[in-house]
């Protein structure tokens, strides 16, 4: 097996070849002067199984999926034998419904378009929603973060502490933060305004007071969840409150807005990098990616 180490998750690849031993074929990138996007492997690739490691994450999410697709074909037109795709952050996965008439199913689409180019294989992390992979026709697989993110609470000092998921949704990442930590376990109900996107927030019957927090979600992307989250926290009586996820988009100023409403950390993964990529997913990855090799 080859790591092709793609532009948007260079450090995360040579990570993985490092822990892997597979030797990692590097990508030249550039962006022709009219916008349009060029990558070529350099690395022989003929006759072998490559794993691309590219993540899909704003921003230029629609960038990093073309450098991706065309990755892979490259792969293809240089006769690797077979090519899998490792996407840590799954741009699209949200929409995975049809929540309004007049909507397309984008991650359908990206999917299609993917294998059309040549990927045969994706494994991606906490994924929004398992149904995003139901009826992709090649092997799609999510995996779970959680709970390295909960072992970086402990090693930290915050066994015990309380894993709260800011919706109903979110209860089972909760569930298996707790798993790892020991304290107790809650959610909010969260409901979502199709047509503005806002959300409102209520809390019932959490046991809090006093306690260290530490909110679980799979995204945060502008903030606003958590920072609802930390005001109801803060309100129940919670001492401290930290936020965890595995894809720390954090559009515009959030992680200034998180910090402002009271909580004392962000930690993310480096499916986003960015200041508050703390936990690597390569071991996690490469784990996977061993286990399937030897399949
Ligand atoms: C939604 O269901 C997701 O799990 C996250 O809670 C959401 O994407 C976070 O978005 P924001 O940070 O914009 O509130």
């Amino acid at each position: 097996m080859k790591i092709i180490s793609g532009p948007a998750s260079s450090e995360l690849a040579e990570r993985v070849a490092n822990i892997t031993g597979y030797q990692s074929v590097p990508v030249v990138s550039k962006i022709f002067p009219d916008g349009e996007l060029y990558v070529r492997l350099e690395g022989n690739v003929s006759g072998e199984e490559v794993v691309i490691i590219q993540t899909t994450c704003p921003p230029m999410q629609d960038s990093k999926l073309f450098q991706l697709a065309f990755m892979a074909d490259a792969a293809k037109c240089a006769g690797a034998n077979k090519v899998m795709a490792v996407v840590p952050y799954f741009a699209y996965a949200r929409q995975d419904k049809l929540f309004l008439l007049g909507e397309g199913m984008s991650v359908g689409t990206i999917v299609r378009m993917l294998g059309a180019a040549g990927i045969e294989g994706l494994l991606t992390v906490n994924i929004h929603s398992a149904s995003a992979l139901s009826g992709v026709p090649f092997f799609a697989r999510s995996v779970s973060a959680i709970s390295v993110l909960a072992a970086y609470f402990v090693d930290k000092g915050y066994a015990e502490a309380y894993a709260l998921a800011p919706d109903k949704g979110a209860m089972y990442i909760a569930q298996e933060a707790q798993q790892v930590l020991g304290g107790g376990v809650g959610y909010l109900s969260k409901v979502r305004d199709r047509y503005t996107g806002q959300t409102e927030q209520s809390a019932e019957g959490l046991d809090v007071e006093g306690k260290t927090v530490i909110v679980f979600d799979d995204i945060i992307s502008t903030g606003g969840t958590i920072v609802g989250a930390a005001k109801i926290l803060k309100e129940q009586g919670a001492e401290r409150v930290f936020a965890a996820c595995v894809h720390p988009l954090l559009i515009g100023d959030a992680a200034k807005r998180i910090l402002d409403a009271g909580v004392e950390d962000i930690v993310g993964t480096d499916s986003v990098p960015g200041p508050y990529s703390k936990v690597s997913l390569a071991p996690l990855i490469s784990r996977q990616l061993k286990a399937l090799d030897s399949v």
